[in-house]
Parts: structure tokens; sequence; C-alpha cells
């Protein structure tokens, strides 16, 4: 298990599609565990495989408040199924966007399938935090991100944000 860097907007292979995974192997599961802590070292209540440069459909997650109660969850290949035409509204977050936040309107009930850790195929009706957190990631397996739902004005300004705090910083 290690902690992995986690890649932030302007990068671009945040834009890049990810790939089905073929088979959960040892390989994958490995890969999830480093998600996982790489998650929990960064404070983040989600993580997809792109955000740590690796572009496969895979997706960790801990809602779980409760820091010695961990409940982690793993989607490889998830799909979406019925969204809810009713929208929820929070304000996100994202490890790969450092410290800009915006409220976002997203479907509050959705049906994902995807398969878990041994690649056991599942379903998840999700709804709440649950719902929001896997579409945000969904998102990310398209190389979608919170801030593209802003106007222009608001996403250039964060990224410019971005792009500035990443230049002033030194190495010595
Ligand atoms: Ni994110």
């Amino acid at each position: 298990m290690a902690v992995k860097t986690i890649l932030t907007e302007p990068n671009k292979i945040l834009r890049q599609i990810s790939k089905p995974v073929e088979k959960v192997g040892k390989e994958e599961q490995k890969l999830m565990d480093d998600m996982l802590d790489t998650m929990y070292a960064a404070n983040g209540i989600g993580l997809a495989a792109i955000q740590i440069g690796v572009p496969k459909r895979i997706i960790v997650m801990d809602i779980s408040k409760d820091q010695d109660k961990k409940e982690p969850r793993y989607f490889v290949n998830p799909v979406i199924k019925n969204k809810d035409e009713q929208k929820t509204t929070y304000e996100e977050g994202c490890l790969s966007v450092p410290n800009q936040f915006a409220e976002i309107d997203r479907p509050s009930q959705c049906e994902v399938e995807y398969l878990d850790y041994n690649g056991v195929p599942q379903l998840l009706k999700a709804e709440g935090l649950l719902a929001t957190c896997i579409q945000h990631e969904m998102d990310h397996l398209e190389g979608i991100l919170f801030i593209d739902y802003l106007s222009k004005l608001k996403k250039s300004m964060i990224i410019k944000k971005l792009s500035k705090a990443k230049s002033d910083r030194i190495v010595v």
C-alpha cells in the first residue's frame, strides 16, 4: 500500500477518458489499496484512478464520518442506471481542485452497477451524499471536473488561481 501523488487542475491527464477494466486481478486490487491510502491521507471521501494518473474506470470512496469505523467502497467499471429527476445541491470540492468549493446540483438518487473489490457484480441504490459523491467520481472517468459546471468566468478564475499557486511554489 502506498500514498500516491494526486494530480491537480490544470493537468491535462485529468481530462483523459478512463478505460474499462477487463478483469479485477491483483494489479487492480493493489491500485485500489493505493487509491484508498491516498484518499485517506488527503482527507478526501472519494478518488478516481485518473486522479493518480491511471486511466482505468476505478473509484474508491468512504463517506463514513467516523474515523475509527472506516467503510471503504470500491467501484470498478461503474455505470449509472437510473437518475432521479429531482436535484440535490451540495457544496463540492475535489482533491484535484484544491481549496476550491462550489454549489453543484445533481440528481438526488441514482442506481449504480459495478464490480466490487473481488470483481463481483453489484447494484447500489444511492441517495444523498453517496449519490452526489458517486456522480462526482464518475465524472472523473469522463475527464470532467466539478468546475466544468460553473460559468466560464468563475471556472477561469479558479484555474488561474490554481496555476498561480503552482508557479509560486519553490523547492529548496
Ligand atoms: Ni474530485
